[in-house]
């Protein structure tokens, strides 16, 4: 890689999380989103950017969206995409995390996208590769191009983040994906109000969450959160990650916090619908809802191409399309 050519593009080797990352850098990552989401519209969907390179998917937990869309994002840029499940790979034969990244790290990959059940598991292997190492979803800790994909979505419909009231209802306690767009909310001017059952409200978020120009605050019922909401943000109930005892029943749950036509109406009229899948559809979120007129949660997916791109493009380096 040249270095000189790197510092065009992003200051920084890997992509570990939002916490990490600056108001101008994921400015940068959005703008170059928008640029190529025209590929994608193309009968050729095809760029000669990252022609040469080679971006190795990791994948240690089962994935639709984030998987698939990083393939097809290497893939749109040109770049060989290999695919590795933990399943299909010396993993079950007792390999360790580290022996598997140094034996990918051998064949001179130039990105390793991974996702796993341990927080911190991206941190641990972007010490010992050269690549660059993008986290696709580390246990409860970060997701964070689903964040750069939502912020895409919310910034395309609203015009902007700055100033936007994002309720984000359900499991906050175990989503990465919550934790990585309050991270970027905040950053961006975002107003975020969560809501959920306590026992899956984390303790201190406020604490741990820096300053930004934004603000993040709990709502004491999920009415509250969303009356008068920009964006609403339903989570899956992430049932893996969960001991159990978190609330009664799935169909308590589904009546007490899901989203349906009636609590919808208490956000603004023309208020946005975001879920990062996959949907539980009849508990976190109801079919009426999740396929409504309000309803962007195929936009994210289509988004989520483009934010891939853009990031394999900043971080493994590549010629302007
Ligand atoms: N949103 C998301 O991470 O979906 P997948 O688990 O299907 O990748």
């Amino acid at each position: 890689m040249n270095p000189e050519a790197k510092s065009m593009l992003l200051h920084r080797k890997d992509l570990l999380g939002i916490a990490d990352l600056s108001v101008a850098e994921i400015g940068m990552i959005l703008e170059t989103a928008e640029t190529f989401r025209e590929v994608s519209g193309r009968a050729i969907k095809k760029v000669p950017t990252l022609r040469g390179k080679t971006v190795i998917n990791l994948f240690f937990e089962s994935s639709t969206r984030t998987r698939t869309s990083f393939e097809i994002a290497a893939k749109r840029l040109s770049a060989d995409a290999i695919n590795i499940s933990a399943s299909t790979s010396s993993v079950v034969k007792g390999e360790t995390l580290i022996d598997t990244a140094l034996n990918l790290e051998a064949m001179a990959p130039d990105a390793i996208v991974i996702r796993h059940g341990s927080s911190g598991a991206p941190q641990q292997i972007s010490r010992i590769v050269k690549a660059s190492v993008i986290n696709a979803g580390d246990g409860a800790h970060e997701h964070p191009t689903q964040a750069l994909l939502d912020a895409l979505t919310i910034r395309r419909a609203k015009g902007g983040i700055a100033g936007v009231r994002v309720a984000i209802i359900g499991d906050i306690l175990h989503s990465r994906v919550a934790r990585s767009n309050i991270h970027l909310l905040t950053k961006m001017g975002a107003e975020v109000v969560l809501a959920g059952p306590r026992t899956l409200l984390p303790e201190g978020l406020e604490q741990v969450i820096p300053a930004g120009t934004g603000s993040v605050c709990f709502a004491a019922t999920i009415e509250e959160a969303l009356a008068g909401a920009d964006v609403v943000m339903a989570l899956r109930i992430q049932l893996e990650r969960q001991s159990g005892g978190f609330f009664p029943s799935l169909r308590e749950y589904s009546v007490r916090y899901g989203l349906n036509q009636r609590r919808l109406a208490l956000a603004k009229p023309d208020a946005i619908v975001l879920h990062p899948g996959p949907i539980n559809r009849g508990i976190e979120i109801d079919s009426d809802v999740a396929d409504g007129p309000f309803s962007m949660i195929l936009d994210q997916v289509e988004n989520g191409v483009a934010v891939r791109m853009a990031v394999l493009y900043l971080l493994a380096g590549g010629e302007k399309p």
